[in-house]
């Protein structure tokens, strides 16, 4: 007989990078099956690392099941029904709306959330509350861009697409690790230089990561000088004739004070290439190859966005395009890529605090006029709101007495988290929709309501190239977790406006938001009745669908209209020219001094996502990097007195953290780099936005992330430890840990400053060992070494080492002793010994996606004489899925055949 067919797949979109690619399940037996979706056009099948383990994320590990209530901060919460809680949410905010007016409330949301949830949010709040206090988690990530594009635009467009990126002669990467961040975009950047070898790729960041490896040419520059270089290439491109005189003419205003600006300050390439900190010649490479090339690509991400600059960064590369006329055409343009899943569906909705629906601005008349009447809308909020640090920094100062903050953990990832910490703990009331338990924002809440997961909830998300696809559930939901937007509805109802809140589905949210995108979307007309107001999102061919419809619709870029009856201008301000804007670089607002010498800098690894909510969950995805680290410049380790694997505490005047110290060679002198990801669910003190400095762009609101004047400084400790347990322990009685998802068991790395007196009870007592337990250990007590190992008959329970000093065995080959079978031929003080039998040991993964070690690579590299990371690939795997880790790769073998490696 054979095997039944699997069940048809469900096509739906991955839910972390802006990539947006399509994934397709398949359910079978208890097993969920994620793959590439071969039709979508983002990803053409393939999928990331963190995309390919989707499936072991969705299991019920500290799912929240039912609404709950907690009376008091700090008092245990308890279940209670829906009705019961909305009640509470409505009654609660109700009363301080009441009492203070609409601005005493407010929403924080996220790019997490499906368009249909961040429509309903954005309507109810900013149409029938009356306050535009309803901000996203977005503002830290790209407002900078959005702000740029409205300026440059008239509108927050994004004009490149995926294709024109394979299609450009030369790509600029700026501030965006895309190798690590967005992995398949860089995939088919890389696929596309390989077709054609003469496009070129040239990568803008002060530290050199994997994507800076495989550029042409990177440029290291000082933190903070974008507006410098690229005002520098604008005046090199106008003094050697680059400038389209004819598009210029045509399309743009603001050239002749732009270029005057970029002139004086920058005209001078010596002075350009110094305060940018970079070798003259190859200041010269990169503008003459930018000036050569018609078809050029400025693709830019946090590290232009993060910055108290950061919109003049983005006006900078813009004016640049508009220069050259190298906008709109194909293979050319300035590109934001967006973070979040949903970055870019937020924005279309209005779920910033100064934008409307529908790309309609708060502070435009005929905008409000437009979006009131087709909301039917009582109360619409007339000024902008408070942006997500200023939000926050009122919920402090007591001026918001209500927030509710949906699929996002502000506690983490806010700047000045601690200030964020303590703003919540005196709320008077904390609403917090999310899927997990487990963020360190939840323990705020007074009221916790379960939202739906991925692979639960049903909508849309729009990608960084404006292609919208729908995420389709293919489980039910656990407990009585319900859709956002229904939530919001549910409140809606009890304030009175159940009517204009009646949705039965996602369905009919995403046909009034396309409806919305096309109303008064036309020139104003004399004699036509009604404002109009032109505008470039435009969904009205999407209008009208049926469910059946909806649920089949397949990815499609926008404008979507309906009749092509007004001629679409190229730029969407009333005179529907584009602006060139002067910019004059800033210094970024606080500086290193004396007591703070070093720039701290954050972005993100190559296999978490976020806060670790989800990704967190998959021991596949803590293989790579595992724990937070401190990235220094090795002569700012040594300064500092401290080497690779030290525990150093790095301390800002807002907050600290402690994690171990690497020198991977990536930084600049002056220069460290802490990862976004961690938090109090799986680390001590490791949530590096409680040292961002909360200083904001004037513009777009966007913190500077990348740039916090910091100290470095060694933490002694008494002794350093792990320890393997298959049951989870709670390490929190400890100086220091970090907790290491694995497969089948938890890493715990540990360190204390008071001295192990007697490491064989605390172990026991700590693992859970009794007395009758399998145990063995070895101490020796003139050094200080304690190593134990607890077997349940052939197979590892637990095992801790513990030593004065960091040099502890590698962890990779214990790692594996969990999930093997034939320990019993594994003599038992070799495993006390923690040394892999020789050959045994893979070493700290490199290619996550096929489970490969750094020693196998070497290994194989070495004794096949391979060349090149293609041949790597032939005989391991390694690198041949998302191609993450082929930078790495190519490391590997370099170290082996310097001179060998094609580049
Ligand atoms: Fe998901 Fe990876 Fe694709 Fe990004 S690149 S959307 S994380 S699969
Ligand atoms: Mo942003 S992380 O693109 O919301």
């Amino acid at each position: 007989m054979q095997a039944a067919d699997p069940l048809p797949g469900v096509r739906t979109t991955c839910p972390y990078c802006g990539t947006g690619c399509g994934v397709s399940v398949r359910l079978s037996a208890g097993t969920t099956t994620v793959s590439g979706d071969p039709e979508h056009p983002a990803n053409h099948g393939r999928l990331c690392v963190k995309g390919a383990a989707l499936g072991d994320t969705l299991g019920p590990d500290g799912r929240l099941l039912y609404p709950q209530i907690r009376t008091r901060a700090g008092a245990p919460t308890r279940r209670v029904d829906w009705a019961r809680a909305l009640d509470e949410v409505a009654t609660r905010f109700g009363r301080v709306i009441r009492e203070h007016g609409p601005d005493a409330v407010a929403w924080y949301v996220s790019g997490q959330l499906l368009t249909e949830d961040y429509y309903v949010a954005n309507k109810l709040v900013k149409g029938y509350v009356g306050t535009a206090n309803i901000d996203t988690n977005s503002r830290l990530c790209m407002s900078s861009a959005v702000a740029g594009h409205k300026r440059a635009f008239g509108e927050d467009i994004v004009p490149v697409s995926y294709e024109d990126l394979e299609q450009a002669d030369l790509v600029v990467l700026v501030g965006a690790n895309t190798a690590w961040c967005h992995p398949i975009l860089y995939q088919r950047i890389m696929r596309a230089r390989e077709r054609r070898p003469s496009m070129r790729l040239v990568v803008i960041d002060p530290r050199r990561t994997a994507t800076a490896e495989s550029a042409d040419l990177h440029l290291p520059v000082r933190p903070g000088s974008d507006v410098l270089l690229f005002n520098g290439l604008l005046a090199h491109l106008h003094a050697t004739g680059h400038t389209d005189a004819g598009f210029v003419g045509a399309h743009t205003r603001g050239a002749r004070e732009t270029l005057a600006e970029a002139h004086r300050h920058a005209g001078d390439p010596d002075t350009v290439a110094q305060g940018c900190g970079l070798p003259r010649d190859a200041l010269d490479t990169f503008y003459r190859w930018f000036a050569r090339c018609e078809r050029s690509i400025t693709a830019f991400s946090m590290g232009v966005n993060q910055s108290s600059a950061g919109t003049d960064k983005v006006n900078s590369i813009i004016n640049c395009h508009l220069l050259t006329g190298r906008i709109h055409r194909p293979g050319a343009g300035p590109f934001s890529i967006t973070g979040q899943p949903n970055a870019m569906g937020g924005r279309e909705v209005g779920g910033l605090a100064n934008m409307l629906a529908a790309h309609m601005e708060i502070d435009n008349a005929a905008h409000r006029q437009i979006v009131q009447r087709f909301w039917d809308s009582p109360q619409l909020a007339e000024r902008p709101g408070l942006r997500a640090v200023e939000l926050f920094e009122a919920v402090a100062e007591g001026r918001i007495k209500a927030v509710w903050v949906m699929a996002t953990n502000p506690v983490v990832s806010l700047p000045d988290a601690d200030m964020v910490r303590k703003a919540l703990a005196r709320c008077e009331t904390v609403v917090v929709s999310d899927v997990t338990h487990h963020t360190d924002t939840v323990p705020f809440a007074h009221i916790l309501l379960p939202a739906q997961a991925w692979g639960e909830k049903d909508g849309t998300v729009t990608n960084s190239e404006r292609r919208i696809s729908r995420q389709r559930p293919f489980v039910a939901p656990p407990g009585e977790a319900r859709p956002d937007w229904w939530a919001l509805c549910e409140v809606a109802r009890r304030w009175g406006h159940g009517a204009h809140f009646a949705y039965t589905g996602a369905h009919q949210i995403f046909d009034e938001h396309a409806r919305l995108t096309a109303f008064g979307n036309h020139r104003p007309q004399p004699g036509v009745a009604g404002p109009g107001a032109l505008r470039y999102l435009n969904l009205g061919g999407l209008a009208g669908m049926s469910q059946p419809q909806y649920d089949a619709m397949t990815p499609v870029r926008w404008p979507v209209p309906a009749t092509t009856g007004d001629d679409i201008p190229l730029f969407f301000h009333a005179d529907g020219r584009a602006r060139l804007v002067p910019t004059v670089p800033r210094a970024p607002v606080h500086r290193t001094e004396r007591r703070y010498p070093l720039v701290l800098n954050t972005g993100r690894v190559r296999d978490q996502w976020h806060t670790m909510t989800r990704t967190g969950l998959a021991p596949q995805l803590a293989a790579h990097t595992g724990e937070p680290f401190i990235d220094l410049h090795p002569d700012d380790a040594t300064h500092a007195g401290l080497q690779a694997d030290d525990l150093a505490e790095v301390r800002s005047r807002w907050g600290r953290l402690v994690a171990r110290v690497r020198c991977s060679g990536q930084m600049r002198a002056g220069e460290v780099f802490v990862p976004i990801h961690w938090n109090a669910q799986f680390a001590s003190e490791a949530r590096v936005g409680s040292l961002v400095n909360p200083v904001v762009d004037p513009l777009s609101g966007e913190p500077e992330f990348k740039h916090t004047p910091v100290q470095v400084t060694p933490v002694a400790v008494a002794w350093h430890g792990f320890a393997f347990s298959r049951r989870p322990l709670d390490p929190a009685a400890l100086r220091w840990w970090v907790r290491v998802p694995g497969t089948r068991f938890q890493r715990y790395e540990l360190a204390d400053t008071a001295p192990m007196t007697a490491p064989g009870e605390w172990a026991r007592q700590w693992l859970g060992a009794d007395a009758e337990a399998d145990w063995i250990d070895y101490e020796d007590a003139a050094t200080g070494v304690y190593r134990a190992a607890w077997w349940v008959g052939d197979h590892l329970e637990a095992c801790v080492f513990l030593s004065p000093r960091v040099d502890l065995p590698a962890r990779q080959w214990l790692a594996d002793c969990f999930t093997r079978d034939d320990l019993g031929s594994l003599s038992r003080a070799a495993l006390l010994a923690g040394e892999a039998p020789r050959g045994e040991d893979a070493g700290p993964t490199v290619c996550a996606c096929f489970g490969v070690g750094r020693n196998t690579i070497s290994e194989a590299i070495r004794s096949r004489g391979l060349r090149d990371p293609a041949a790597v690939t032939a005989c391991l795997k390694a690198g041949g899925n998302c191609g993450s880790c082929v930078p790495e790769i190519r490391a590997l073998i370099a170290a082996q055949a310097p001179a060998a490696v094609a580049p």
